[in-house]
C-alpha cells in the first residue's frame, strides 16, 4: 500500500476503520481478561469468598498507581480460577469478544505458576485454555496460540520447575515469555532458562522497557535472545538501542491503555507510539489487561488515535500490517491477512 492512496482516506473514517481492519493481538495476559463480572460468577461456583462486597466495589479499587499496585489486584483476582471448566470460560469469552473486534489470530500470554502456586494442576489450566481455542477457532473462525509467562519475582530454579511441569504439553504451546514485577528483577536473571528454552524450539518474548530502564531491553535482546519485546516503550531514551530495534526489525508490542493506568505516561496524548513508528521500530497495538485497564484491542486503537491527530490512515494500516508480520505464524498466513488487508483500505481509499 503507498502512502498517497492511504493519505487520502480522512480522519473521520479511521474509527470504523480501526474497529473492521484484520489484526492480530500478540500481547494479551489471558488473567488480564478475567472481567469483575467473571471474578464474582466464578467465586460463587468454586464457593469461595471474596474481600470486595460487590463488583462495582471490586471496580473501584482498579485504581493503579504503578505496575505492582496492579499486579497484586491481579492475582487476587486469578485466585478464583480452579477448573477445567474456569479457564475454558474465561478464554472462550475473551476470544470471543477478540473476534468481535475483528482480531483474526492472537498469542495469548498465560502464567501457570499463579494458578500451580496454589494447587491447581498445570493439565487442568492447559486443557481449558486449549479447548475454549479449539470451540473459538471451530465458532468464530479465530486462530489463536499460548505462549507460557514465567513469572519474573520467582526465582530461575521455579521457572526451571514449572518447565519441566510444562513439557509433557509442549505441543500445546508455542513459545515462553517472561512477565511480573519489572524493576529489580532483569532478564540476566533467567538467562540459563531461556538457553533452554531456545534449545527446546520454543519462540522466546519478554516484558522489558515497562518501567525497566532501557538497558533491560538490551539485556533482553542480548542474554535471553528474544524475539519480540513486550512494551518496550522506554527504548526511546536510548538512540542506540532504538537504532538497533528499528535495523534488527525487532516487534515491540505496545499496550496504550495499560501504559496510562500503570503511570508510564500521564495521558494517551503523552504516549510515544508516533515517535516509535517515527523512528522506523515495528510497533504494534495491544490490550495487555483488558479488563483491567479499561478497554480491549479496539479501544486502545481508537482511543488513542483520537488523543493523537497525528496519527492517520497510513499508521493504522502500518500497526494492523506490523501485528500479522510480528506474529509467530507462517509466511503464507500472514500474506493471506495482509492481503485482506490491503482490500480493505484500497477500498476505503477510491470510496471516499
Ligand atoms: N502481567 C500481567 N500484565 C502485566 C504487565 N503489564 N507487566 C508485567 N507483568 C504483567
Ligand atoms: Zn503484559
Amino acid at each position: 500500500m503507498d502512502a498517497a492512496t492511504l493519505d487520502t482516506i480522512p480522519r473521520s473514517a479511521l474509527p470504523a476503520l480501526l474497529r473492521r481492519m484484520p489484526k492480530a493481538e500478540l500481547h494479551i495476559h489471558i488473567e488480564g481478561s478475567l472481567e469483575p463480572e467473571m471474578i464474582f460468577h466464578l467465586a460463587k461456583r468454586n464457593g469461595l469468598t471474596l474481600a470486595y462486597p460487590s463488583v462495582e466495589a471490586l471496580r473501584r479499587a482498579y485504581a493503579f498507581t504503578d505496575l505492582q499496585s496492579f499486579l497484586d489486584l491481579y492475582y487476587v483476582g486469578a485466585s478464583v480460577l480452579r477448573t477445567e471448566q474456569d479457564f475454558f470460560d474465561l478464554a472462550f469469552a475473551y476470544l470471543e469478544r477478540a473476534a468481535a473486534e475483528q482480531v483474526v489470530h492472537a498469542e495469548v500470554f498465560f502464567d501457570p505458576q499463579t494458578h500451580t502456586n496454589r494447587g491447581v494442576p498445570f493439565g487442568t489450566v492447559i486443557a481449558g485454555l486449549e479447548q475454549a481455542m479449539r470451540r473459538a477457532q471451530a465458532d468464530f473462525g479465530i486462530s489463536s496460540s499460548l505462549i507460557l509467562c514465567f513469572l519474573r519475582h520467582l526465582s530461575e530454579d521455579a521457572a526451571f520447575a514449572t518447565l519441566e511441569e510444562a513439557l509433557p504439553y509442549r505441543r500445546h504451546f508455542i513459545g515462553v515469555g517472561l512477565d511480573s514485577s519489572e524493576r529489580g528483577h532483569p532478564p540476566e536473571k533467567f538467562a540459563r532458562l531461556f538457553a533452554r528454552c531456545r534449545e527446546l524450539g520454543l519462540h522466546v518474548v519478554a516484558h522489558a522497557g515497562e518501567e525497566g530502564p532501557p538497558a533491560y531491553i538490551h539485556s533482553a535482546l542480548d542474554v535471553l535472545r528474544v524475539e519480540r519485546i513486550d512494551h518496550g516503550v522506554r527504548c526511546l531514551e536510548d538512540p542506540a538501542l532504538v537504532a538497533r530495534l528499528a535495523r534488527e526489525r525487532v516487534p515491540l508490542t505496545v499496550c496504550p491503555l495499560s501504559n496510562v493506568k500503570l503511570r508510564v505516561f500521564n495521558a494517551l496524548a503523552e504516549h510515544n507510539l508516533p515517535a516509535l513508528l517515527e523512528a522506523g521500530l515495528c510497533a504494534t497495538i495491544n490490550s495487555d489487561d483488558p479488563a483491567y485497564f479499561g478497554g480491549y484491542i479496539n479501544a486502545n486503537f481508537i482511543e488513542l488515535f483520537a488523543a493523537l491527530p497525528v496519527l492517520g490512515a497510513c499508521h493504522a494500516y502500518q500497526l494492523a500490517r506490523n501485528s500479522f508480520e510480528a506474529s509467530f505464524v507462517d509466511e503464507a498466513r500472514k500474506r493471506h491477512w495482509i492481503d485482506q488487508l490491503d482490500a480493505m483500505f484500497r477500498e476505503a481509499a477510491v470510496t471516499r
